[in-house]
């Protein structure tokens, strides 16, 4: 069993002066999301970032990125949303060698597959250069293919930073994932895909593509409003920061667990008779 936890959107952000604020919103709520890990039982295998993890792709964002990460002591991959610079984040993870294995022009997207614990976790770049909306193109397409055929026995999470599924919230649909049909296409073709994830939404929801169960993971910082109203506000609101933990059983089996930031003790002991 492989223990996958995803932290997402954790969006932090250089001021005026260039430098990353230690006591700033996102500082203090990735070092809690950290901390929560860290305290959780059964430690997970690896991490995975999906996306948005500097909130202007600064290089200042990146090198606290990486220092607030360094306490964790489990692979840790990160991955690009519409608010990162893919430059700026292979300059910050230089050191680390899948992410240097994707190449070094900035148009080179940051994609990879790895073994997590005997399941395998392929994380896509669904960016577009200058736009806050996801695509895959064809190039990325067949590159998720041919990865998915190299292991069609191994069960799979694929990461993604914008979701497959309409979500039902306007501003965030206006910024979707634009013509799903060719990823829902190629998972459509590989059945050891057990789980699809993804960030971008700033909050938990279960959707499918071909008929394979995809979620979304809240913000390590901000939650987005829940408007489902055509109007769809688009606004910040207050409910607790959190993450996500995927369960991924060699055998195929897979749970999602979402959970808020925190460092939460169990308080008494249940009888279970
Ligand atoms: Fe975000």
């Amino acid at each position: 069993m492989a223990i996958i936890a995803q932290l997402s959107d954790i969006h932090l952000a250089a001021g005026r002066d260039g430098e990353v604020d230690d006591g700033s919103g996102p500082v203090r709520a990735l070092r809690a999301a950290v901390s929560s890990l860290l305290s959780l039982p059964a430690r997970p295998d690896a991490v995975v970032l999906t996306g948005d993890l500097a909130d202007a792709g600064k290089p200042a964002e990146y090198a606290r990125l990486h220092a607030l990460l360094s306490p964790l002591p489990m692979a840790v991959y990160p991955m690009c949303g519409n608010h990162d610079d893919r430059d700026e984040m292979r300059r910050a993870f230089k050191d680390h060698p899948v992410i240097a294995a994707t190449g070094t022009s900035a148009r080179a997207p940051v994609q990879y597959a790895v073994d997590v614990a005997g399941v395998r976790l392929v994380c896509c770049d669904t960016t577009v250069d200058g736009h806050a909306h996801g695509h895959l193109s064809e190039e990325r397409l067949a590159w998720l293919d041919a990865v998915l055929r190299d292991a069609p026995d191994t069960p799979t999470v694929v990461a993604t930073h914008h979701p497959p599924f309409p979500i039902g919230m306007r501003f965030i649909d206006d910024l979707r994932f634009v013509d799903p049909a060719g990823f829902a296409s190629v998972i459509s073709r590989h059945p050891q895909v057990v789980r699809v994830i993804s960030g971008h939404v700033h909050r938990a929801s279960v959707g499918s593509v071909a008929g394979t169960v995809s979620t979304t993971c809240p913000s390590t910082y901000r939650q987005l409003f829940l408007d489902l109203t055509k109007q769809g506000r688009a606004a910040v609101t207050g409910e607790p920061a959190g993450f996500a933990i995927h369960l991924i059983g060699t055998d195929g089996t897979a749970t999602t667990h979402f959970a808020p930031t925190g460092n939460y003790r169990p308080l008494m002991d249940v009888d279970v008779e």
